[in-house]
């Protein structure tokens, strides 16, 4: 571990009156440690609670009896927090900005009493065709204010959401389908991005004729593309919202019922239903988009993720509206029509926090600092960065070209598991390091674990496996179906820790860096991916007989995909073939699956069990063969001869 001292950045001069600093940090996080029934109980009185709780924190990590509950008492309604108590103060007040992905069409400020009526139009709708709470309603759908009213028609009524990202593949969309029983799904005509649409109902088509025929279809006609129309099952929103009521009554939920369910991609098996509840994860989702990015009245907050992921789930919807902020949501692609898109959009709204991911930054970066200096941004006054290890390097063009030296940057760590942020920096009171999420955020308890002994690694600096010590009101309460699953993956190998899947390492001054995930999963531009998802979709093609599938370092992806492949006897490995695999796992998965690197493998490097020795196959991938280890424990050495004679990574 290099001892060299890493400039620390000052708090920028403007984040004086923040709402955190250094002081009240110390203050509020020991206290959040020491007495979490006493923060916790003050800080969930941020949301109106319908029956308020007189119980905070039950929660239990130990393995075979792990449960999670906060505020488990109370009563509320997400949307009625999300939408109807702003209406007093804020009626008409801008709740979300809508970019369209052609930067020539006109945006759209929906106000929160827009919001409002449309959500509730959009509930009526939904309770007329049955949708009651506790339902499950799979929402397939693009970057497009219906999103927003779809997932909070939902929580109005209590019906659970599951959002399947509009890249996943119809196979993906239908499974997520099938495994959480959804009586619904919520799609559109097409998708535009970077100018090019994808016919999203086409895809439900394809993934609703695998499910049955109870499974209804709502369609927004957003683009007006001709699509194809099974009158017994496909349902036109829009029409139906028109004619629908303004007034739907809030459901009472109790703080323990699930709000939303969210797929992720583990170390093994198929992906698993995250499973959030309604009171935790609001307070959660609202406190962090507070203070992380020191939100204040007035202030127009982007958030450029999709809201098929965790992150848009808590900062573009949730946490933001929660909080009566200006929320926007951009349809578009980063580089398109060319690489200064996101900064036109900053410029044209006035946009005061950014909050993107260390992959598009790295994009953006390579295309050159032109396409960011010719906008004014003199409008931001902080920057944010999730979904992978942020490196210098692109930390300090994000520094210098966007935020002019004078934003701060969050660099936010957290998961699909976490709700929300859980270590990070607070802007007006932790100074940031390039590179580190620097330290916890309030009620965060996170220790270093040796991988194998499972000790905890005391004083600093420390490395190893980053696991969290006790409960936080934003933690996912169980795995959709599969309460064992649930404790078998983050409770059992770390007793009494939640374990996060990440190393990481803790410096001098406690800050902690994260190193990327120690388990089988893959983070390919921000998106997680779980190894064996792309090995089944491999040897589900009849040539491949065997599949075996590694990160590697990326320099635009962070770690690209690199699949070794055996194929069946007789077959012959050909260009066609590699291209007729590469169409093959997109179609399986979706695009984001679709290995960077195929290399052809007549052998797998084997123990004499039988089991495929990963660490080998990561080395030769890594273009790091030099330092394989011992391998006289392999059943045929001479495999890895010609895989390093074949790698395909000589970068
Ligand atoms: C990684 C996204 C380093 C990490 C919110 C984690 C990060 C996984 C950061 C979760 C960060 C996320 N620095 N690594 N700031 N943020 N990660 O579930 O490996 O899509 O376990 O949630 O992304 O990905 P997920």
């Amino acid at each position: 571990m290099s001892s060299e001292p890493i400039e620390k950045h000052p708090i920028p001069d403007g984040f004086a009156n923040a709402h955190i600093t250094p002081e009240s940090y110390r203050r509020l996080y020991d206290e959040s440690i020491s007495d979490p029934d006493g923060f916790w109980g003050r800080e969930g009185k941020r949301l109106d609670w319908i029956t308020p709780y007189t119980k905070v924190k039950n929660t239990d990590f130990t393995f075979g009896d792990v449960s999670i509950k906060w505020f488990e008492d109370g009563e509320l309604n997400v949307a009625a927090n999300c939408v109807d108590r702003h209406l007093a103060t804020r009626a008409d007040q801008t709740a979300i900005i809508f970019e369209p992905d052609d930067p020539k069409a006109e945006a759209q400020h929906i106000t929160y009493a827009q919001l409002s009526e449309n959500v509730n139009r959009l509930a009526n709708v939904l309770k007329d065709l049955g949708v009651k709470k506790g339902d499950r309603v799979v929402i397939y759908l693009p970057m497009i204010p219906e999103a927003a009213y779809a997932m909070l028609a939902c929580a109005r009524l209590g019906a659970i959401h599951s959002i399947v990202f509009a890249g996943f593949s119809p196979d993906a969309l239908a499974s997520r389908v099938i495994d959480c029983g959804a009586k619904l799904v919520i799609t559109a005509d097409t998708a535009p991005r970077g100018g090019r649409r994808t016919g999203l109902k086409s895809n439900a088509d394809i993934a609703l004729a695998q499910t049955g025929p109870e499974v209804k279809c709502l369609v927004v006609r957003h683009t007006g593309d001709d699509v194809a129309w099974n009158d017994d099952r496909d349902i036109d929103m829009k029409a139906l919202m028109a004619k629908a009521s303004t007034d739907c009554p809030p459901e009472p939920m109790n703080a323990e019922d699930t709000l939303f369910i969210l797929y992720t991609s583990g170390s093994t098996g198929k992906p698993k239903g995250v499973v959030h509840t309604t009171g935790g994860y609001l307070v959660f989702a609202a406190i962090t988009h507070q203070y992380v990015f020191d939100y204040h009245d007035g202030d127009v907050f982007w958030c450029t993720a999709d809201v098929g992921w965790v992150t848009g789930h808590s900062y573009i919807i949730y946490g933001p509206l929660a909080n009566g902020a200006t929320t926007l949501m951009f349809e578009g692609v980063p580089t398109w029509p060319d690489a200064g898109r996101f900064w036109d959009v900053c410029d044209k709204h006035k946009v005061t926090q950014f909050y993107t991911a260390p992959t598009a930054i790295r994009a953006l970066m390579g295309k050159g600092p032109e396409f960011v200096d010719g906008h004014d941004l003199s409008s931001l006054r902080l920057l944010g960065s999730v979904g992978e290890p942020i490196n210098p390097e692109a930390w300090n063009w994000y520094n210098e070209h966007v935020g002019k030296g004078r934003c701060p940057i969050v660099d936010t760590w957290w998961q699909t598991e976490t709700g929300g942020h859980l270590i990070t920096p607070l802007p007006g009171a932790i100074e940031t390091k390039a590179g580190s999420a620097t330290l916890p955020f309030f009620g965060v308890k996170p220790e270093v674990l040796e991988p194998e002994t499972a000790k905890v690694v005391a004083g600093n600096p420390a490395e190893g496996v980053l696991c969290i010590a006790d409960s936080w009101p934003g933690q996912m309460r169980t795995v959709w179906g599969d309460h064992q699953r649930f404790m078998e993956t983050y409770f059992q190998q770390y007793p009494g820790y939640y374990f996060t899947g990440d190393g990481c390492r803790r410096d001098e001054d406690g800050y902690y860096w994260i190193t990327g995930r120690v388990d089988d999963v893959i983070n390919v531009s921000g998106h997680r991916m779980g190894t064996a998802e792309v090995e089944s979709a491999l040897v589900a093609h009849d040539k491949v007989a065997e599949a075996a599938v590694v990160g590697y370092p990326h320099s635009l992806k962070g770690q690209g995909i690199y699949a070794y492949v055996t194929l069946m006897n007789g077959i012959e490995p050909t260009e066609e073939l590699r291209s007729e695999l590469e169409k093959w796992v997109r179609n399986e998965i979706g695009p984001i699956a679709k290995p960077d690197l195929i290399q052809w493998a007549p052998g797998m490097p084997k123990t004499r069990s039988g089991k495929i020795m990963r660490r080998i196959l990561r080395k030769i991938a890594e273009n790091d063969y030099g330092s394989l280890g011992d391998i006289s424990t392999l059943a045929e050495p001479e495999v890895v001869d010609d895989l390093i004679a074949n790698r395909m990574n000589r970068g």
